[in-house]
C-alpha cells in the first residue's frame, strides 16, 4: 500500500470498520472525570481520555492491519514495538502512536484526586539520594516541565538504577533511551490549555503538589 493510502486511512477521523481488528484499547481511568477538579477540569479530562487517547489507540489498530503488524502485536509487548518501530523509519508512525498510547496509559495511573502530599519512604529516599531533597526534585522537575518547547513529556524515570529527569518531544518516551519511566507529565497544549490557557507553570505545579499518585510511582520503583 502507498504512503499516502496509508496516511489517509490512518489519520481518518471518522469510524473505521478496521476497528473490529482492534488489538489495542483504551484503558478506563480508576477515577472519575470531575474527580481531579479543580486542577483538571471535567471537560479536559473527557476529552483527553476519550477523544485524544483513542484517536491514538484507533490509529495503531489500523497502523497494525495494514502494516502487517499483527504477528508483531500478538506476541510483543507494547514497549517492545516502541523500542523497535523507533529505529525504523518506516514505521514512525505507528511509533508516534504506539508510544503517545503508553505514555497516557502511565499518566492516568500517576495521578488521583487528592494526589501530592506524602512521598512513601522508599521513594522518598531515592529522590533525596538522587537529587538532594524532595524540594530539590519537585524544583527540578518543575523548571524542566516548564522550559520545555512545544509539545512533549516530562519524566521521572530509572536507569542503572538511578533517577533521572529527562524531557521528550511530541510523542516520544525514555524507553528508547534504555530508561523506564516511572512518572510522566503531558506538556501538551490539550492537556491543560482549556483550564490554564497559558499559564502552563500554574497546571504544572498543580500536577505536581495536587494530583501525583506517589503511591503509584513509589510502585513502579521495582
Ligand atoms: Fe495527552
Amino acid at each position: 500500500m502507498k504512503e499516502e493510502v496509508l496516511e489517509q486511512k490512518v489519520f481518518d477521523p471518522n469510524p473505521s470498520p478496521y476497528q473490529k481488528y482492534a488489538t489495542h484499547v483504551v484503558p478506563d481511568l480508576s477515577y472519575s472525570y470531575d474527580s481531579l477538579a479543580p486542577y483538571i477540569s471535567k471537560d479536559t479530562l473527557e476529552f483527553h481520555h476519550q477523544i485524544s487517547h483513542q484517536s491514538y489507540v484507533t490509529n495503531i489498530n489500523h497502523l497494525i492491519k495494514f502494516m502487517n503488524l499483527e504477528n508483531i502485536s500478538r506476541e510483543e509487548p507494547l514497549e517492545t514495538m516502541i523500542i523497535k518501530s523507533s529505529k525504523v523509519e518506516r514505521l514512525k508512525p505507528f511509533f508516534n502512536n504506539a508510544s503517545h498510547h503508553w505514555n497516557h496509559i502511565l499518566f492516568w495511573q500517576c495521578m488521583k484526586p487528592n494526589g501530592g502530599g506524602s512521598i512513601p519512604p522508599e521513594l522518598e529516599t531515592r529522590l533525596i539520594s538522587d537529587f538532594g531533597s524532595v524540594d530539590q526534585f519537585k524544583n527540578a522537575f518543575f523548571q524542566s516541565a516548564i522550559t520545555h518547547h512545544g509539545s512533549g513529556w516530562v519524566w521521572l524515570s530509572i536507569k542503572n538504577n538511578k533517577l533521572f529527569i529527562t524531557k521528550t518531544n511530541n510523542a516520544s518516551n525514555p524507553l528508547i533511551d534504555d530508561m523506564k519511566p516511572i512518572l510522566g507529565c503531558d506538556l501538551w497544549e490539550h492537556a491543560f490549555f482549556l483550564d490554564y490557557r497559558n499559564k502552563k507553570q500554574d497546571y504544572v505545579k498543580a500536577f505536581i503538589n495536587n494530583l501525583i499518585n506517589w503511591e503509584f510511582v513509589a510502585s513502579q520503583l521495582n
